[in-house]
């Protein structure tokens, strides 16, 4: 699994949005994004925030998701973990028990820490944003930077696609992923693989919502005519490239 990672990340030429301190060594989150802009954590809810990132590690796995909060007043720190909903029991809690190492690392005293792997997303802040949508940025931007042949029908494709697997994702029941495939007409016959995941505390319309920023919005910015891309948000994650993933 890491090596495959690595090795992706290595030959994907990547755009980074917001995120300067980007790492890709083995086992390293996929982007991390710490944000400095607020009042450092004080004392109080520094160890609230260990006693929080504890909580979702224990509790996160069961149900491949779990928001929380912990400490009062000034020291409260909010928290929400989730895995990719299809992930097997055994990688997410991996998954989640490096998040929660990494962002304590990555972030030290900071108020709000997000980070995101292949099977797990995380984040705290000492803002209430569990059940809210934000802007929708930052996000991290990875793209293939190889056009794809026939431009026009891949579109048309991928459009199809997009459609069919964010429809799943905000149905009731869904964890908040939709994933599918679609098969290229010959001479290509490639396959077009897509997945999409919202995070379980958005409302179906504020998960239609980042869905459609992160593929109708960045997916057309970054990655016109790319063989492959992914947008990754707080809110949701979108991805298609020509391999399973
Ligand atoms: C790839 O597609 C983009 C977007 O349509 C275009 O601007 C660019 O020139 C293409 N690159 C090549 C090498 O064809």
């Amino acid at each position: 699994m890491n090596s495959q990672l690595s090795a992706a990340i290595t030959l994907l030429p990547l755009l980074l949005l917001l995120l300067p301190n980007f790492h890709t060594a083995l086992a390293d989150p996929l982007a991390e994004f710490c944000n400095k802009d607020n009042a450092k954590l004080n004392p109080g809810s520094s160890s609230r925030l260990a006693k929080l990132l504890s909580q979702l590690v224990a509790k996160a796995p069961a149900d491949g998701y779990y928001a929380t909060s912990s400490g009062r007043g000034r020291n409260k720190v909010h928290g929400l973990a989730q895995c990719r909903g299809d992930a097997a029991a055994k990688d997410c809690s991996t998954c989640i028990a490096d998040a929660a190492d990494q962002i304590a690392r990555r972030c030290p005293g900071l108020p709000d820490g997000r980070i995101w792997y292949d099977n797990c997303f995380l984040r705290y802040s000492k803002a209430n944003f569990v059940g809210k949508l934000g802007n929708n940025s930052p996000a991290v931007i990875f793209f293939n930077a190889e056009n794809v042949t026939d431009p026009e029908t891949f579109n048309a494709k991928l459009a199809g696609l997009e459609d069919v697997v964010r429809s799943q994702a905000v149905k009731p029941g869904s964890k908040g992923i939709g994933k599918g495939e679609t098969k290229l007409l010959p001479p290509s016959a490639e396959t077009i693989y897509a997945v999409v995941q919202c995070t379980r505390d958005l409302a179906a319309a504020d998960c239609g919502r980042c869905l459609a920023a992160a593929a109708a919005g960045y997916f057309a910015d970054y990655c016109d005519n790319k063989k492959g891309c992914r947008a990754l948000l707080d809110g949701c994650y979108a991805r298609y490239e020509l391999y399973p993933f």
